[in-house]
């Protein structure tokens, strides 16, 4: 499959740093940022119906590789409803969850009232230096602007000896609900459409990749599993639906093809989501790292 770059393989990750330092496609942290930003202000009470049935699903390996229990300080950065925090919390850890989304936040707080949550951005985090014990991205990385930078943060709070760990897709062979809906556009629409360049959605799924940025930004001991994961979809419809009305650059993908287009697009995912008596395997890459 040939992914743009916004939502391209690690296969494609240097050739999307070529492009980016020739000027051609090169990504605007901000723009991109703004994007993903309105996206999840415009998302955030739909999210509960649509993704997280998976994403909740390798909370506890996530928590485990974190070394979270009793007494653990825990930030879970881009925490959307805050389901790690809770799952922090209902082991006996102190838990803070951050989002840079106002209606995240709101929606975290009517969640779990008993737990904080903070508006904040990931890449500059509101907490003095060694104030964790550990940190959680579950699911946040690929919607980073500036992954690296989240990284150097999540290593400044951190405390010395303290555990990050973080979740993100398994790349789209594997978690094939994000390849039945790529292959599904790049066979009846168009997969380069106009919206803001980001990294690439799959960077992290690659081991070497995690460990590379993990290294740089200061953590050792790194670790990286595959958790699996199944998502029991409602429908044949279901996936075609949270893809195009709770996500973010998928359904800026979706939304930007032709009306023809996206009928086919639709009627294809519908058919491959049936074969497979809508359960898909949406398995998940789990890096963790020291400080
Ligand atoms: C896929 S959701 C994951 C939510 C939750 N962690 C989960 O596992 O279900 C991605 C979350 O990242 C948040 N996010 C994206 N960029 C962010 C940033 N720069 N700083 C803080 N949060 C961010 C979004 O608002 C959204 O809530």
């Amino acid at each position: 499959m040939i992914l743009p770059n916004s939502v391209t393989c690690h296969a494609d990750v240097n050739a999307s740093r070529r492009r980016s330092s020739d000027g051609v496609s090169a990504i605007d942290p901000s723009a991109f940022r703004e994007f993903e930003h309105q996206g999840w202000q415009d998302i955030a009470s739909r999210y509960h119906g649509g993704f997280a049935s998976v994403t909740i699903q390798s909370v506890p390996a996530l928590l485990d590789a974190a070394r979270v229990g009793k007494g653990t300080r825990v930030l879970d950065v881009a925490c959307g409803p805050g389901y790690a925090a809770a799952a922090a919390a209902a082991r006996g850890a102190t838990a803070i969850g951050v989002d840079f989304s106002s209606e995240m936040v709101e929606e975290a707080r009517g969640r779990y009232p008993e737990i904080e949550f903070q508006e904040g951005d990931a890449e500059r985090l509101a907490f003095s230096n060694s104030s964790f014990d550990a940190i959680v991205l579950i699911f946040g990385m690929l919607h980073l602007a500036r992954p690296e930078q989240a990284l150097i943060e999540a290593c400044r709070v951190l405390s010395p000896g303290g555990r990050l760990a973080f979740t993100v897709w398994d790349t789209p062979d594997k978690a094939v609900g994000f390849g039945i809906v790529l292959s599904a556009i790049q066979k009846h629409g168009d997969l380069n459409v106009g919206i803001p360049p980001g990294p690439p959605f799959f960077r992290f799924s690659d081991p070497a990749e995690s460990k590379r940025v993990l290294a740089a930004a200061g953590f050792v001991n790194f670790a990286v599993v595959r958790v699996p994961q199944i998502w029991h979809l409602h429908s044949p419809e279901t996936l075609f639906d949270v893809m195009y009305n709770g996500s973010v650059r998928n359904a800026a993908l979706l939304r930007a093809q032709k009306p023809d287009a996206l009928e086919a697009i639709r009627a294809e995912i519908r058919q491959m989501v049936a074969q497979r008596h809508h359960e898909l395997a949406m398995p998940a890459v789990l890096a963790s790292a020291e400080k």
